[in-house]
């Protein structure tokens, strides 16, 4: 714990009646109006109900952080806690949203490597965060939150902690090698188009069924056999477009996808999913492949992992559509479609943070 909790504590025990704290950065912290303000946020009030409310601020655990929202990144996961939370342990009210960038406010007596005014960026626990980060505002355990790339713009750097996690966390289960073929359903989407850079930065050769419009923009991160996965047979088109059968697949769509990939893999293959293991998987046990189910893991170590992908120029998310966050229903629709290039995101306006407490 840093000397400017030490003032607080010394604060305290010598002038009871203060509510100010000198934070070590040369902050004074007003903690009356810190705990007491008030912020907006998208509010899910009934299944699928979402609408912008204010909400008062909860006391700052010591290990927590209060960050002011810049960005929010959008995902599909959001779209289904929104109709129902059930599975991630929501029930009404609650906000939706797991990834963000934005400033701290206010740090907790133990949090030792923030401080009121760093720029970060940070991924909530997918099952039990009820106060998401559709917000002005956002409470997170300081393990969620860390610096952010100075590289990116707030935008770009709310995109990338969930979809850039997930497609880190592929790789990591796959280990890849250099020169080896990967096929990607769902290439060019969020989680899909940080996987094509990130593998390609390791020297994997891409290959990717994907709708016509997308050619351009795979080929641009340098996905080598792209195929208009509308034609008769795309799979195998892909597999006649490569020569050989795929040492890997990733799944980032499901729907039996990958159970249809597998008479195309090499004997010994890997494969990952990251929706569902749907369809006959019979073939894996015939040809010793191994399928990997995965599950982002939030986390500081994860996100430092990012930062410096960002920093060596191997990662930067590609923005498809960047909306208010009163407009979130419009995002989530946009995300449902299935249909994305890159990320989308809400972007927070300052105007829109009042200093009520902050
Ligand atoms: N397990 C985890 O930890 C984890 C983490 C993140 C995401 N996810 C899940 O992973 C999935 C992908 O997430 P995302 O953020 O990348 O979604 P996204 O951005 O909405 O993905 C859109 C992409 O999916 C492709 N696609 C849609 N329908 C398709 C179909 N029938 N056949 C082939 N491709 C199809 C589209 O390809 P075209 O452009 O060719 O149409 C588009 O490139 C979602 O279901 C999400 O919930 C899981």
């Amino acid at each position: 714990m840093g000397g400017a909790h030490d003032a607080v504590r010394d604060s305290a025990a010598g002038e009871a009646a203060s509510a100010w704290r000198t934070h070590r950065s040369g902050c004074q912290i007003n903690e009356m109006t810190e705990e007491h303000g008030t912020y907006a946020a998208m509010v899910v009030r009934s299944p699928g109900e979402i609408e912008l409310t204010t909400l008062g601020r909860s006391p700052l655990a010591d290990n927590a952080v209060r960050v002011a929202v810049e960005a929010v990144g959008v995902n599909p996961v959001d779209a289904g806690n929104r109709a129902d939370g059930a599975w991630a342990g929501l029930a009404v009210p609650y906000v939706v949203g797991y990834e963000f960038a934005g400033r701290v406010l206010a740090v907790g007596r133990a949090v030792s490597d923030l401080e009121p005014g760093d720029e970060v960026w940070g991924l909530l626990p997918v099952r039990g965060t009820r106060w998401g980060a559709y917000a002005e505002e956002v409470v997170a355990d300081a393990g969620f939150v860390a610096h952010r790339p100075p590289a990116l713009s707030a935008l770009e750097a709310a995109a990338l902690p969930l979809a850039g996690g997930t497609a880190l966390q592929i790789l990591e289960r796959l280990e890849p090698r250099a020169g080896e073929w990967m096929l990607v359903h769902g290439a060019g989407g969020g989680v899909g188009h940080l996987l094509v850079q990130l593998a390609r930065d390791l020297g994997v050769q891409i290959a990717a069924p994907a709708s016509a419009a997308r050619r351009m923009f795979l080929e641009s991160l340098g996905v080598v056999a792209v195929v208009d996965r509308a034609q008769p047979e795309p799979l195998r088109a892909a597999r006649e477009r490569v020569g050989a059968d795929f040492p890997l697949v990733a799944d980032l769509v499901g729907g039996g996808l990958l159970a249809a990939s597998l008479p195309l893999m090499a004997e010994g293959g890997r494969a990952a999913s990251i929706t569902d293991l749907s369809g006959d998987l019979d073939e894996a046990l015939d040809r010793n492949i191994t399928v990997h189910g995965v599950l982002l893991r939030p986390g500081q170590q994860r996100l430092e992992s990012l930062r410096r992908l960002v920093d060596r120029g191997v990662l930067r998310p590609v923005l498809d559509e960047v909306l208010p966050l009163t407009e979130a229903v419009r995002a989530l629709r946009r995300v449902e479609s299935g249909s994305g290039q890159g990320k989308v995101v809400l972007r927070v306006p300052s105007a829109t943070r009042s200093s009520r407490g902050a």
